[in-house]
């Protein structure tokens, strides 16, 4: 909860607008930096949770590579001083322009995700004369139990090599002579609270492991993804990521050899609690059906969750204290009726002007953005500033 001091500070910007905690930020990084530590783990973190700058500065303090999944965030990584050699990039569809960025910058491994993505990274690579570093995303045909449009990992996802490219690809691998397969990558899905899913992915991996060493490839790399999730419900009382119970999965379930470097590409779980989303209460109305409203300043064009998944985020009124409640329904400005914060909720009683926080917003929210209604982009304060 923001004490009335900070909020009193908050009066003096533009809502709506990102508040990113960058103590609660670096307390996360040097928990999941500590727990990499322990286990022997390496930490590539998942910039498309959040790109701010200064978000990744602080990830870049912490020693952490990086998860890429467009050309435009290797170029941004690069520029930003992370070591190219700490980089992988994931994703479907890689330009081929940004395939040539990648190796002209020696990042350290494409996760490609199909054969023909291979062959193609093979073609490119020989036209540059270069050897480049792959591992295999495969598809492992697990139910990361989590919401639909977050799960990666099932057999007909987009994502992934299937078992039958991948028997495919191994014979033709003698013949790709400019590409290494030096590491596997899976990533099953997103906001995952069942650790189970975890430890029946790492039966998978066994499987596949074992039979890919058969086929004579020594793997270096093992890159376990992200999808660690987070309290959306309580952020204030479990404000940091369970890092130990997640790795502690991995560490008992994973058969591999001991050459093998385990990697993790976490996002949500290192950004979301440090960042919420500051709004103004425009309007108050009664709906036709008998529905308390409150229009707020912010809307799906900031924060696009609830809308696409109808993911819940806990709403506050930084006005309420001391106020009578009632049920209201929270809604933004945006010409779309899923546009929706809250539904039928309990909160203080809303006036026009009320400073409302929107919690855990602090991955997937500013990079999934967008100017639809020709909104601006949000801004972001710090609280190293205030
Ligand atoms: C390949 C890959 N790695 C890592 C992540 C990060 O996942 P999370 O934010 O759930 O940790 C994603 C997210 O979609 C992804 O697609």
């Amino acid at each position: 909860m923001l004490s009335n001091k900070v909020v009193d500070k908050l009066r003096g910007y533009r809502t709506p607008f990102y508040l990113y905690d960058l103590d609660l930020l670096r307390q996360t990084l040097r928990l999941v930096g500590e727990a990499c530590d322990k286990y022997g783990y390496k930490m590539h973190y998942s910039m498309k949770a959040n790109s701010d700058r200064r978000v990744m500065e602080c990830v870049k303090e912490a020693g952490m590579g990086i998860d890429c999944v467009s050309g435009n965030e290797v170029v941004y990584a690069v520029e930003m001083g992370f070591d190219p050699k700490e980089i992988v990039f994931a994703g479907v569809g890689k330009r081929d322009e940004e395939i040539v960025y990648g190796i002209e910058h020696g990042i350290m491994a494409f996760n490609c995700e199909s054969k023909h993505e291979v062959e193609i990274i093979n073609e490119i690579a020989a036209g540059l004369g270069k050897k480049v570093d792959v591992a295999l995303r495969i598809n492992p045909d697990i139910d990361s139990k989590t919401e639909e449009h977050i799960t990666t990992g099932k057999a007909d996802c987009k994502f992934g090599i299937s078992r039958r490219e991948l028997a495919e690809l191994f014979d033709e691998l003698p013949a790709l002579k400019y590409v290494n397969v030096m590491g596997l990558h899976f990533h099953v899905g997103s906001q995952i609270t069942d650790m189970s899913v975890f430890e029946l992915l790492c039966q998978e991996v066994n499987k596949l492991y074992a039979w890919i060493v058969e086929q004579g490839i020594r793997i270096e790399s093992l890159d376990m993804g992200g999808g660690l999730g987070v309290d959306y419900n309580d952020p204030d009382g479990q404000p940091l990521p369970d890092v130990e119970a997640y790795f502690d999965v991995f560490a008992k379930n994973l058969k591999i050899e001991p050459h093998t470097v385990v990697r993790f590409e976490l996002g949500r779980a290192v950004v979301a609690q440090c960042g919420e989303l500051i709004s103004k209460v425009l309007y108050l109305k009664v709906n036709e059906s008998g529905r308390r409203v409150a229009v707020i300043d912010a809307s799906m064009t900031e924060l696009i969750r609830p809308a696409m998944y109808n993911a819940h985020h806990a709403v506050e009124n930084l006005d309420g204290a001391g106020r009578d409640k009632d049920i209201f329904t929270v809604v933004g400005t945006v010409c779309e009726s899923s546009d929706n914060f809250a539904v039928s909720e309990e909160f203080p009683e809303f006036r026009r002007g009320d400073f409302v926080t929107i919690k855990t917003a602090g991955a997937y929210g500013a990079s999934m953005a967008s100017t639809y209604n020709m909104h601006l982009l949000p801004a972001a304060v710090y609280s190293d500033d205030l």
